[in-house]
């Protein structure tokens, strides 16, 4: 995205606020919100306003230091923001930084802040590794947004696109647009328009043909929580995506920070998915879509089996192949 416009920042001292972009409104209105209450740091996250999650992590952060300031008790604040969303671990490694920090006497504000600029570093390093594995004149493929917005800055898997065409190398994005909320379509097309990336648009259920046609070399995307097998939690329709690689032979990459492992989780059965409401499906965008009173399932993640991934690329470096040793081994480096 444009190096002008911050996914989100906080403005002033202590007594300050967040400023976040309401991606909701993207692509058509590039507006920014200030969240000068907790409630309104949760809403912003519960309704996707700020989504990601490196960004959910962040703002949560920074929406201590707002609960903070009408005197409201720690263990409270924490509580509240933890129950905005359930699936992106970053949201509670964020919460539980912020405590400890709280516990050691450290400043609150300063912790937000570190939190802020570590993912910015993450995000630079995860591209570095990952454009390795890109090579030139390929076409990869990625699901849902783990861009910018989605983080500090520069994303995961769209930090390894980014960097690879800052090498110079040449790629063609195929954007799935990720139903039913068009994070894929509103803001990765958005966000690869920005920095000027070829890419095309295809709704979800143009990816088989498009791997058919041997348009795809490499499939790259982002994650909400990978347990200590390397089980990946990732927007609704990762799995099939994932799924069609191997069937393709294609290699099917995650990129993710070590914030968003969740090693007390041994597989992925155990990631609580959040379900969203049925007017998601029924009525996207306002507009009726569904007859009245349909039955609707509305998982937003699904669950992406370690075996079906070829690597994970962290800021520490590459997870191949992807099991419980590698991931234990990487998470001890530093
Ligand atoms: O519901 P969302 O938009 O928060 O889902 C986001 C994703 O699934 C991303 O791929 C994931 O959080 C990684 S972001 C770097």
């Amino acid at each position: 995205m444009s190096k002008k416009v911050e996914t989100l920042r906080w403005i002033g001292d202590e007594s300050g606020h967040l400023v976040l972009i309401d991606q909701t409104r993207l692509p058509t209105e590039l507006v920014e919100i200030e969240c000068r209450t907790v409630e309104a740091v949760w809403e912003a996250i519960k309704q996707l306003r700020v989504r990601g999650a490196p960004a959910i992590g962040i703002s949560a952060a920074y929406g201590v230091v707002v609960g903070l300031q009408t005197g409201r008790p720690l263990e409270e604040v924490i509580a509240y923001l933890a129950s905005s969303r359930p699936t992106a671990v970053n949201l509670f490694w964020a919460l539980e930084r912020m405590k400890n920090a709280a516990l050691q006497k450290r400043n609150l504000l300063a912790e937000a802040r570190a939190i802020h600029e570590e993912d910015r570093a993450m995000c630079h390093a995860i591209g570095r590794y990952g454009a390795d594995l890109l090579k030139s004149n390929s076409g990869v493929l990625t699901h849902c947004n783990a861009g910018g917005l989605a983080t500090a800055e520069y994303g995961t898997a769209l930090s390894v696109f980014f960097t690879a065409q800052d090498q110079g190398k040449r790629l063609h994005v195929f954007v799935d647009e990720t139903r039913p909320l068009l994070q894929g379509a509103r803001l990765t097309a958005w966000e690869l328009a920005q920095r000027g990336i070829q890419a095309t648009l295809i709704c979800d259920n143009m990816a088989a043909q498009v791997m058919r046609e041997g348009k795809v070399q490499a499939v790259v995307v982002g994650a909400d929580r990978i347990t200590a097998n390397g089980d990946t939690a990732n927007k609704i329709g990762t799995y099939s995506v994932a799924v069609l690689a191997h069937a393709h032979l294609i290699p099917f990459y995650v990129a993710a920070p070590t914030s968003t492992f969740d090693l007390s989780l041994p597989s992925g059965d155990l990631i609580p998915i959040e379900q969203r409401s049925s007017t998601e499906i029924t009525h996207s965008f306002g507009k009726q879509t569904a007859p009245e009173g349909i039955d609707v399932y509305n998982p937003a993640f699904d669950v992406t089996p370690a075996r079906l991934i070829t690597a994970i690329i962290t800021e520490r470096g590459i997870i191949e192949p992807v099991c419980e040793q590698t991931i234990a081994a990487m998470m001890k480096s530093s």
